[in-house]
């Protein structure tokens, strides 16, 4: 979890290559516009929109769509991309619009980024028409057949005990987290689905290709010759066990919620 100052940093820095890295999210995004299913016409507010993966699916349904979100490089990309689409930085604990402004509030995958998640959800409720909806992704964190590759990122890249940046006390959010979540800021007919996403490496290089244009090469910067080579000599050990072992694929998903606002 971080606070929207460190969010405004965070996402800033890799705003420009935002869905390369994260393949899946317009995918997931149109999945969650039609699991809400608004009709036309619907006014529409994607909160903590990124590069619009959420928004540009509900603009192709005819929405009237507004997005917001807390990085400025996310915000500028996103009005040159979708003109048609009110854009604005803001915070998602703090949004500048009246109550009843909205059908519909969609966030992909910003929930669990949050550091006052009940804040945001308040907001979403208060800027809500009475039995609008509210639908949102979370990322599911199982780690299955990759156990390895979490335990060797633990292993080399655990943040040092000063590191503050860091949330260190806190687990991932769960589903079951996002639904008291909403009961509790008094959303009614909450429902779920499970959404998968596998990728399929063809190879152990094309893994290790795959976390470098990831984040890999940043992270590598900061160890010594000696310490990547060991890192890299573990890693090929172990894709190469996965590779012969049922072949190395990488199992994201996601789970869509849907709620409405009361009457
Ligand atoms: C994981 S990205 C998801 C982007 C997009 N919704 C998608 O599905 O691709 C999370 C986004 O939330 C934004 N964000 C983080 N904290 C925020 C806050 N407090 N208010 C508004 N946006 C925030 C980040 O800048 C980032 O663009």
């Amino acid at each position: 979890m971080v606070s929207t100052e460190q969010a405004r940093r965070k996402y800033d820095a890799i705003a420009d290559r935002y869905e390369d890295m994260f393949f899946y999210v317009v995918d997931v995004g149109q999945q969650l516009v039609d699991y809400a299913d608004p009709v036309s016409g619907t006014r529409m507010l994607d909160v903590g929109a990124g590069r619009g993966a959420v928004a540009r699916a509900g603009l192709a349904r005819g929405c009237i769509v507004t997005a917001v979100d807390a990085s400025p490089r996310m915000v500028e990309l996103m009005g040159l991309d979708f003109p048609e689409i009110t854009v604005k930085q803001m915070d998602v604990g703090r949004l500048d619009f009246a109550d009843d402004s909205f059908d519909l509030v969609t966030a992909g995958f910003v929930v669990q980024v949050l550091d006052d998640p009940a804040a945001a959800i308040a907001e979403i409720r208060r800027v809500l028409a009475p039995a609008g909806v509210l639908a949102l992704s979370l990322e599911k964190q199982s780690v299955g057949r990759l156990q390895w590759l979490h335990e060797l990122n633990v292993e080399f890249f655990s943040p040092t005990p000063d590191d503050t940046t860091v949330d260190q006390e806190v687990g991932p959010m769960t589903d079951q987290d996002v639904g008291t979540l909403l009961a509790q800021a008094g959303f009614v007919d909450l429902t779920q689905k499970s959404v998968e996403m596998p990728l399929s490496m063809s190879d152990p290089l094309a893994l290790w290709d795959w976390l470098i244009s990831q984040g890999l090469k940043e992270a590598l910067q900061s160890m010594s010759d000696k310490r990547i080579a060991e890192f890299r000599k573990r890693f090929f050990i172990e894709a190469e066990r996965m590779h012969a072992h049922g072949g190395i694929v990488l199992d994201f998903g996601a789970t869509l919620h849907r709620a409405h606002a009361p009457m």
